[in-house]
């Protein structure tokens, strides 16, 4: 069968041969091809509708139990990228439509990845950026200074926009995020207040509002009598939620509801009620405190390479995946599952490790570890003696080395396994051999080295071991 992941599959064999308390804890993996129907395919074995994935699945008698074997897995999963060479970190992360609780995703670091993440560089915070905490600022605004005034804004319906043109800073405006949340009979008007350096987190504000959709010109005209863009919450009666930075701001500048029209001074409890809800609505910026109050934010992109779930009982349920425990009693069994793209890695590695010349791969998982390339193989007799005892005595010593026996120029040889991207090129050539040496050159070096060839296969191991 072809399959997209298997839970219910391992959950349903398990439920057939696991019956007592005295069986479990078990896990199983496979590495094996998963079929998705992925909407948009790209960037080749990065987002497949085939791929390579190494799927494990554990099955335990409590949570505690799960809770153990999860640390355990992240602290594999963490091993093994870092033996094959990545840059890479654990993200706490959504757990989406899978479902279950507690999940960390293993990202790659790299400037191309799709997802957004927030990180403190001083803790191992560390969280996918739709769900990184904005926390509430410390510091509350200073109060009302200013009286409300109605200022003139002809075409400025942008934050920015209007900020420079009133020569005020864009933290201190306001936008109105008008959307219809999902409610039974129609929709309702919400407008969602951000400050204005802010971006909506739509993850956030649906689990604040719910279901929603952002709102028509033509509704928004007819809940504040004003198209877009000169939007504001003053005057407005309907259901208001702010994010937590615009709760403590004062003397704001917000749409007047007026075509051409913005308002200055503006305060929260004086010229429009206290927001009715306040949240965390927005994207986490670089800078923001830390949720774990270690220090601040920064930024960076990464490529979902490892992703571990608790699903608790969310399958097993469904499915009736019981033991007796030790009392006799039937209980529905814990699970956990832990999946790696082993087909992304690749490509993963490669947006990692690469230059103008080709791939620079970490030798873990470089086809070859070292390319032993020979000047004039097909008619020098010594270099070909040369080159395959030094081929024979690497693959003796256990170093994955491979023979170029190709009758090809040396540039063009050269220019090969620098783009495959193997770490390691030892040159076999005849002027050398009269002096006992062999060229060494590694992939991200910019020169070659002579080393005695009785001593090359140490040389090459320490490199390899190092
Ligand atoms: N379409 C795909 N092509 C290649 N690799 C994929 C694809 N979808 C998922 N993977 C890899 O398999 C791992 C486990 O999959 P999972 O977390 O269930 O997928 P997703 O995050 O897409 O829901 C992911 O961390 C990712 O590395
Ligand atoms: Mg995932």
């Amino acid at each position: 069968m072809i399959g997209p992941t298997h839970e219910e599959v391992i959950t349903d064999v398990v439920r057939r041969d696991m019956r007592s308390y005295r069986q479990l804890p078990r896990l199983f993996y496979q590495i094996q091809t998963k079929f998705r129907d992925v909407i948009r395919p790209r960037f080749g074995v990065m987002r497949g509708r085939e791929f390579l994935m190494k799927d494990g699945y554990s099955f335990h008698t409590s949570y505690a139990d799960l809770q153990r074997e999860y640390r355990n897995m992240y602290e594999t999963y963490s091993r093994i990228f870092t033996r094959l060479g990545l840059k890479f970190r654990a993200v706490a992360a959504d757990t989406g439509a899978i479902g279950g609780t507690g999940s960390h995703e293993f990202h790659v670091l790299a400037d191309s990845g799709e997802d957004a993440i927030a990180f403190c560089p001083a803790s191992d915070y560390a969280a996918n950026v739709e769900l990184a905490e904005a926390v509430a600022p410390q510091e509350v605004g200073s109060g009302a200074t200013a009286m409300m005034e109605k200022k003139a804004t002809p075409g400025k319906t942008k934050c920015a926009d209007v900020a420079a043109f009133l020569g005020l800073p864009l933290t201190q405006t306001v936008k109105a995020v008008a959307v219809m949340a999902e409610k039974e009979g129609g929709g309702e008007f919400v407008l969602l207040l951000l400050r204005g350096d802010h971006d909506l987190n739509e993850i956030k504000a649906q689990k604040v509002v719910g279901e929603f959709r952002f709102a028509r010109d033509e509704e928004i005209v007819a809940a504040l009598g004003c198209k877009p863009g000169y939007i504001g919450a003053v005057g407005f009666s309907g259901r208001v939620v702010a994010d937590r930075s615009v709760a403590v701001m004062s003397d704001c500048v917000c749409g007047a509801n007026e075509e051409g029209y913005h308002l200055t001074g503006v305060n929260f409890g004086r010229d429009l009620p206290r927001p009715g809800t306040v949240a965390d609505i927005r994207n986490v910026v670089e800078g923001d405190p830390s949720p774990d109050g270690k220090g601040a934010l920064e930024l960076c992109r990464g490529i979902e390479v490892g992703h571990i779930f608790q699903l608790r009982t969310k399958y097993a349920a469904a499915l009736k995946c019981t033991f007796l425990d030790e009392h006799g009693k039937d209980q529905v069994m814990e699970m956990g599952c832990y999946g790696i793209g082993v087909s992304r890695i690749v490509g993963a590695a490669i947006e990692q490790g690469h230059d103008e010349r080709g791939i620079v791969f970490p030798a873990s998982i470089a086809p070859f570890a070292v390319a032993v390339v020979p000047m004039n193989y097909a008619k020098s007799e010594t270099v070909r003696a040369a080159a395959n005892t030094l081929h024979a005595e690497l693959l003796a010593a256990g170093i994955d080395a491979v023979l170029d026996d190709r009758d090809e120029r040396p540039g063009s040889m050269f220019a090969d396994w620098e783009l495959i991207g193997i770490p390691h090129r030892v040159v076999v050539g005849e002027r050398g051999i009269k002096e006992g040496k062999l060229e060494y050159k590694g992939r991200k070096e910019a020169d070659a080295t002579m080393v005695a060839a009785s001593e090359m296969a140490m040389f090459l191991k320490q490199k390899l071991c190092g």
